[in-house]
């Protein structure tokens, strides 16, 4: 590894096992996060993305491996001697505390004489733009307010590395979207390391420079949101993040990296090196596909038509069960349930993917 990279990895986890009553979660996990960056876990429930939280955090131990906190190894510090912030879902106020007092809670337990915590506690609570409600008590708030509550709370410690274990999912989606976007000028506003744990590929998508996709206590893939959505490494990225028309065929023939698959539409193309006789699971995303011609191209039936204003999207079967899913910019007219019509799209744009026979 050279010197500049060596610079930029701020938080190395690395080896990392984990096992709850006899059970192994995760193994030889590992996971780097630049400083400055926006980082979000994004994976099923049950997945293992709060466990790997909680054990950056210190409020779970590893059976095995390290976690390096800006070339510190913390993986024996307990969680209070890591200046690592934790933001919940429920938040985790003190309901019978003002939020002044509920956002100097921190810095009291750091042994920050009370009459210094004002100055601070000003500054957390402006940033998060919550200046006029300091003396409330944290019941009479709302969830978007006592999220912003548990923000500056988790900030005003001045944290080396802010994690946030699904922040946002108790909020209805307007407020979210509203949250997610103030939050994440305000962390690269300060250049603030944050690792942000999500069920929700598009919360990941809006916040993240990185997103780690988690499948059964293993990153799948490790990437930005454009890397992960255009190229997925695996089946499971490509069905998590976003959606798709899948197709499984066999090749028969290859050539300079170009397959030729057999499938119940007929021969479609992609590239791959993959062998005459390999399984291949296809997928095309939705707005990739077009009505009319394309270099690959199958017959399908239309089910749906919905205008959604923005896009119209069709879903449709080919050969009777496979499902095949469009996406067309614009309010598109001409297009009815029971219709049939040819779709298509590019070699290139065409994903592939060797599945067991
Ligand atoms: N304290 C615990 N005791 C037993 N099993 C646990 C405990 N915490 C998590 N697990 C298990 O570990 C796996 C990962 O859980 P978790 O990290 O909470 O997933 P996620 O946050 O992605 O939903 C799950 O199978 C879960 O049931
Ligand atoms: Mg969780």
């Amino acid at each position: 590894m050279n010197q500049g990279a060596q610079a930029r990895r701020y938080l190395d986890v690395f080896g990392v096992a984990k096992s709850f009553k006899g059970t192994r979660v995760m193994s030889d996990l590992n996971f780097r996060v630049e400083r400055g960056e926006l980082v979000s876990l994004l994976g099923p429930s049950g997945c293992g993305k709060s466990t790997l939280l909680r054990i950056i955090a210190g409020l779970l131990e590893a059976d095995e491996g390290a976690v390096v906190l800006d070339g510190r190894d913390i993986s024996r510090f307990p969680a209070h001697k890591r200046n690592v912030s934790v933001v919940f879902q429920n938040y985790a106020l003190f309901p019978h505390l003002t939020v002044a007092e509920n956002v100097a809670f921190g810095l009291r337990a750091r042994g920050m004489a009370k009459a210094a915590t004002g100055t601070p506690v000003a500054e957390a609570l402006s940033l998060v733009r919550m200046t006029e409600f300091a003396d409330r008590p944290i019941a009479a708030l709302s969830g978007g307010q006592q999220q912003r509550v548990a923000v500056a709370r988790a900030l005003v410690v001045g944290p080396d590395l802010l994690l946030l274990d699904e922040p946002f999912s108790a909020l209805d989606r307007k407020l979210r979207e509203t949250m997610q976007v103030e939050l994440k000028s305000l962390l690269l506003d300060r250049g603030i390391t944050a690792i942000f744990v999500t069920h929700d590929q598009e919360e990941a998508m809006g916040v993240s420079d990185r997103i780690a996709v988690m499948n059964a206590g293993r990153i799948e893939q490790f990437a930005d949101p454009s890397t992960l959505y255009a190229r997925p490494a695996s089946p499971f990225v490509m069905d998590f993040v976003g959606l798709s028309t899948r197709i499984t065929g066999t090749v028969v023939s290859q050539e300079a990296g170009l397959v030729t698959v057999d499938t119940p539409h007929g021969p479609l193309r992609s590239r791959s090196e993959a062998a005459p006789g390999t399984r291949l699971l296809l997928g095309v995303r939705p707005e990739l596909i077009s009505v009319g011609s394309g270099e690959n191209t199958i017959a399908a039936t239309l089910q749906d038509v919905m205008v959604l204003g923005s896009k119209t999207v069709l879903h449709g079967t080919a050969n009777g069960d496979d499902r095949v899913l469009c996406e067309l910019p614009g309010i598109r007219s001409g297009l009815g349930r029971g219709q049939e019509v040819t779709l298509g799209w590019s070699v290139d744009d065409t994903l592939a993917y060797e599945v067991p026979a």
